[in-house]
């Protein structure tokens, strides 16, 4: 029997964090392994690995090089790489580095265990990066970190291919779970307190699925069923894209009280030539289209998105499109990247023809704007009435608990215990840029 010590690290998306979950969930039910909070006690170290961009791919092998630097690894020390770097790089990451024993992807996961008792038993290196099906009984235990949210993985994979983007490379084709099993999780979730669900994808308004009897169930569909169930107060999804975004989801924002009325929906230019040559299939105007179908029927609601900025042929006027973009849609806090070539897509036979000051000015060009919009938003909120889910206590101050408002932003106020894990509402009376403070009403 072997037992290790394990420390495990993660980089990357949501998507990424959850499998750090399952990765804990699947090797703890071998009760030969422990949990350990420092690389420094360990002798696994799993390293779940992001490769979205370069600079996430550099960080992990920096990483490396400083556990090396710093003497961590001795002849036991097995380092196991997870993630999309694995699925990205494959068994090249054997030729970069020493230091990597096993390589195992993101639809691999349930096949660790096996892989760490192979590597113990030979010593010889191993990968095991198949494209699996989804797993259906994944993450039922709870994590001990889980209190009143949970994220719920309900599809995998990308079959857009946007020109830029490595993740349908990393983690294959689309996989939608079946609707049961996302509503036996979700139930199970919702008697262990949980009240706010968070669905995961990353395109979770692609998701297309079928019940046992063979009838049909949509992203729409899923979300009508995950609305019924009574515990479940709010419901979040992550990431969905514009292309799917049909009407008859549209038009559930009317009737489904429990979506959020805030909505993350990436953009990535306000320029049509630019989204054409990103591969977006749409344009800025159906875009605007879905923000005033959902502003008509939920005035207040407020949207987030992602840009990249200095895409290969991004000239002055398709940047100050999506300038315009923002001052029109008014987006609260929002992700901004710059854009960064991947070799295997179709971007990487374009020239990165923007020079990365460039690419540096556009970048705080659009943050400025957007920390403008944010400060105008939290303006509009100060002397007003929101709901917030309440997830615990400041650390600075015990009298003070916190929760957050639909559009993520954190609410502190003076409460007592027996209000964790409820919906409270709070007048805000005082801002700044990324806390409110509220009193309870
Ligand atoms: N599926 C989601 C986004 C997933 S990736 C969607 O399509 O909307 C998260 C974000 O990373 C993307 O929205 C994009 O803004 C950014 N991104 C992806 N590939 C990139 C690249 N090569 N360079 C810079 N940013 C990139
Ligand atoms: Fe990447 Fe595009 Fe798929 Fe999003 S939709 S994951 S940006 S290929
Ligand atoms: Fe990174 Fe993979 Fe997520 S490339 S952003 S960890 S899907």
């Amino acid at each position: 029997m072997i037992y290790k010590k394990v420390y495990i690290k993660t980089w990357g998306c949501q998507m990424n964090l959850y499998d750090s979950n399952k990765i804990i969930n699947h090797l703890k039910s071998f009760n030969t392994y422990k949990f350990v909070d420092s690389y420094k006690d360990s002798n696994l170290i799993i390293l779940n690995t992001c490769s979205i961009r370069k600079k996430s791919e550099l960080k992990v092998f920096n990483y490396l090089n400083k556990l090396k630097k710093l003497k961590i690894f001795n002849n036991k020390t097995i380092v196991c790489l997870c993630g999309c770097l694995a699925t990205h790089l494959k068994d090249k990451i054997f030729s970069r580095t020493n230091l990597v024993n096993i390589i195992c992807g993101p639809k691999s996961i349930q096949n660790l265990n096996n892989l760490i008792i192979k590597f113990v038993k030979y010593k010889k290196r191993l990968i095991d990066i198949k494209n699996r099906n989804i797993s259906e009984n994944i993450n039922k235990i709870l994590s001990d970190n889980v209190k009143i949210n949970s994220f719920v993985t309900i599809m995998e994979g990308c079959n857009k291919f946007c020109s830029y983007c490595i993740v349908p490379f990393t983690r294959g084709f689309e996989l939608s779970r079946k609707p049961e099993s996302i509503i036996n999780q979700i139930c199970y979730l919702s008697k262990n307190k949980i009240i706010e669900i968070n669905l995961l994808g990353q395109n979770v308004n692609a998701y297309n699925s079928f019940f046992k009897n063979g009838i049909k169930c949509d992203f729409t569909d899923l979300l009508c069923l995950i609305s019924k169930i009574n515990k479940i107060k709010r419901i979040r999804f992550t990431t969905s894209h514009p292309y799917n975004f049909n009407n008859k989801l549209i038009n559930s924002y009317k009737y489904l009280s429990k979506l959020v009325n805030f909505l993350h929906l990436p953009v990535q230019s306000g320029s049509n030539k630019i989204l054409k040559l990103m591969g977006r299939k749409y344009t800025i105007e159906y875009y605007k289209e879905i923000i005033y179908k959902l502003l008509y029927i939920r005035p207040n609601m407020l949207f987030s998105t992602d840009f990249i900025v200095g895409f290969p042929n991004e000239t002055e006027k398709d940047f100050l499109m999506t300038l315009d973009l923002i001052k029109e849609i008014k987006f609260d806090y929002s992700y901004i990247f710059m854009y960064s070539p991947r070799q295997g897509t179709i971007s990487f036979n374009m020239i990165d023809n923007i020079d990365n000051n460039e690419k540096k000015r556009r970048f705080k060009e659009i943050k400025k704007l957007i920390i403008e919009n944010v400060s105008e938003i939290n303006k509009k909120m100060l002397f007003n009435i929101y709901k917030i889910l309440v997830e615990g206590f400041s650390k600075k101050d015990f009298s003070y608990l916190f929760g957050r408002t639909e559009n993520n932003r954190k609410v502190f106020f003076i409460g007592k215990k027996n209000l964790l894990g409820k919906l409270v509402s709070v007048k805000i009376y005082k801002i700044s840029t990324y806390y409110l403070y509220g009193k309870l009403v």
